[in-house]
């Protein structure tokens, strides 16, 4: 199988075909989830929450992202790999220069960050330097403490304007790559339709050009011991781990996940 590139997940937006995202951590899991034909693997700071135990992503350091990242690079052959910058790693656009270097160096070939508009300009000077960006919108966890908590964002029509116009935006400073977390449904399908570039959702409904969930929520396991609306547990009637990822990777491939009630309304 051919490695998967931003030119792949482009193409698979123009053909309509859905693009398969999963976090990823270490190597074990990274081989798992390449064999099973996940098209990225997302090294996303919610390890700080499933892998570290803390509350939030907060406390998630450059420094563990790259060594999370170098260990999903040395064994995922043909899968994208894209990194998280953490909480404050982006704060200036040299920080992000400096951070993402860091990042692509331990192995990433894209670099996800939080925010909003007020991105852009570090967007263009990071893609004008070889970086390519995802720019994350919609519910940004590392802004809990803003936001007053996990909540769904967009619901009302000043807040979802600001978010298709903040998403257009980020795509024409340079995002390679979008990504909608907890949004209702139909705001993400419209984003989706106006992006030229890949709308990756995660609680944000089935038409999105892929999907993402974090790899810990999907096989079922949950240190609160509970999980959010927007998953599903697909080791649920599997035998075992690669069984269960290849049911995710068949099921946002099918369009049958996310179903209407992992999604959200306005
Ligand atoms: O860090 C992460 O795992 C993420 C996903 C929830 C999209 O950003």
């Amino acid at each position: 199988m051919p490695d998967v590139t931003l030119t792949t997940l482009h193409g698979l937006k123009a053909k309509g075909e859905k693009i398969t995202m999963l976090t990823c951590y270490d190597a074990t899991f990274a081989k798992a989830a390449s064999d099973a034909g996940v098209e990225v693997l997302l090294v996303g700071d919610s390890l700080g929450m499933v892998l570290q135990g803390h509350d939030s992503t907060l406390p998630v350091s450059v420094a563990d992202m790259a060594y999370h990242t170098a260990c999903v690079k040395r064994a995922a052959p043909r899968s994208l790999i894209l990194a998280d910058l953490p909480f404050m790693a982006h704060a200036t656009p040299e920080q992000a220069f400096a951070n993402s270097a860091t990042l692509m160096q331990a192995g990433a070939h894209m670099i996800k960050i939080e925010g909003a508009a007020w991105l852009a300009e570090t967007i263009t000077r990071l893609a004008e330097r070889g970086v390519p960006v995802c720019a994350h919108l919609g519910l940004t966890p590392q802004t809990v403490n803003v936001m007053g908590g996990y909540k769904v964002q967009g619901r009302q029509e000043s807040q979802a304007q600001q978010l298709r116009e903040d998403a257009l935006a980020l795509e024409r400073a340079g995002a390679a790559m979008l990504l909608l977390e907890c949004v209702p449904t139909e705001l993400a399908a419209q984003i989706s339709q106006a992006a030229s570039v890949p709308v990756i959702g995660i609680g944000a409904g089935s038409a999105t050009d892929g999907q993402v969930l974090v790899l810990h929520d999907m096989l079922g396991l949950s240190l609160s011991g509970r999980s959010p609306r927007f998953v599903k547990n697909f080791m649920a009637g599997q035998p075992d781990i690669p069984s269960a990822l290849t049911a995710y990777v068949e099921a946002v491939k099918h369009v049958t996940f996310p179903a209407t009630e992992h999604g959200f309304s306005a």
